[in-house]
């Protein structure tokens, strides 16, 4: 009985000066492990005198169970200064207000090119997608341009290894694949694309019309209804000849300037105009090329740069800021 007191005793002591977790499990292998001291004691019944063995039972019992709470309280007390500890040691304020997340947003180019495609689909316009890589039959030589044309010097061509290959230099060859999917029913489509040069890539928006009696009237008219909602009500528009070879007569379409209104400024160099876009009426052999009869069919065609539209809009005096992923331009629009 004695042994017992003595093992209660050492053990409490020995409790109560651990004081981190692995103080904590090293005291509890050791007296409750496979060969703790407790189980030990607890077998050792055996070897009492039958007639103090229930006494030395109930007392061995009574230390085992006090000593599991107190381990227990131990642990308790161990886990809750070790918790205030870290609470201390990192500190968190929870009444700051938390960081904001970052919107994303459309770049500029798709941002402006779905406004464009916007009022034309207003104006009952279909979009038509059609191949950015072309055979050079299409992106020239169906468009009036044949072998050795000097007008294709119009178009710093990025050709390809392959022979007769190349990235489309405009969106105008969509106007063929267009008229040959659809002919012989009238046609109003808009087509907006990437198109690319030797040197740089841009986005153009073609826009094609072909029917019936369609004129330089109805040109204008869609031209005028495009600049004033893209640009302001009180636009106005002008137009002067000009040369493309799949367009007779070709012209050159001009808009009164944003900055000065006509009177003459830095943006429109003093001439009071910007130009916005090339258009004219569909060449017959343009058209018979699509499939359509040019002697019952007329259509008009136009073409702008998307990047040269927002340039205008915004101010932007350098192309290359639309491809240079810079978030502080980007992040203005
Ligand atoms: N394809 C021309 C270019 O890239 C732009 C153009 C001019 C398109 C006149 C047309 C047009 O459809 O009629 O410079």
């Amino acid at each position: 009985m004695s042994d017992l007191d003595e093992l209660e005793k050492q053990a409490l002591a020995e409790l109560n000066s651990s004081s981190d977790e692995t103080g904590l499990r090293a005291w509890h292998s050791k007296y409750f492990g496979k060969h703790g001291a407790i189980p030990a004691a607890v077998k050792k019944v055996s070897e009492v005198p039958p007639a103090e063995r229930r006494a030395y039972g109930q007392e061995a019992n009574r230390i085992k169970e006090g000593l599991i709470k107190a381990y227990e309280e131990r642990q308790q007390k161990q886990s809750e200064t070790q918790l205030a500890r870290e609470l201390q040691s990192d500190a968190l304020d929870v009444t700051l207000p938390g960081r904001p997340i970052r919107r994303g947003r459309l770049h500029v180019a798709t941002q402006d090119m779905r406004r464009i495609t916007a009022i034309f689909a207003d104006m009952g316009f279909q979009v038509y997608r059609s191949r950015e890589v072309e055979d050079d039959l299409t992106n020239f030589e169906l468009l009036n341009m044949p072998p050795h044309h000097p007008a294709r010097d119009m178009w710093d061509t990025f050709h390809t290894t392959t022979g007769g290959v190349l990235l489309r230099t405009h969106t105008s060859p969509g106007q063929i694949h267009v008229m040959r999917e659809c002919c012989p029913k009238p046609i109003r489509v808009i087509l907006p694309a990437i198109t690319t040069r030797s040197e740089i890539m841009f986005q153009q928006v073609e826009g094609l019309a072909v029917g019936r009696n369609v004129s330089m009237t109805d040109l204008k008219g869609t031209i005028t209804a495009f600049a004033r909602r893209m640009f302001g009500n009180d636009r106005r528009v002008r137009i002067r000849s000009s040369y493309f070879p799949f367009t007779e007569p070709s012209i050159e379409v001009d808009m009164d300037c944003l900055v000065c209104a006509g009177k003459g400024c830095s943006l429109c160099k003093g001439t009071g105009w910007l130009e916005i876009m090339g258009a004219g009426m569909v060449h017959p052999v343009v058209l018979k090329n699509g499939g359509y009869d040019p002697s019952r069919f007329s259509g008009f065609a136009f073409g702008m740069g998307v990047q040269r539209i927002s340039m205008l809009l915004y101010g932007i005096d350098d192309i290359r800021y639309f491809w240079a992923n810079d978030l502080r331009f980007l992040n203005q629009f």
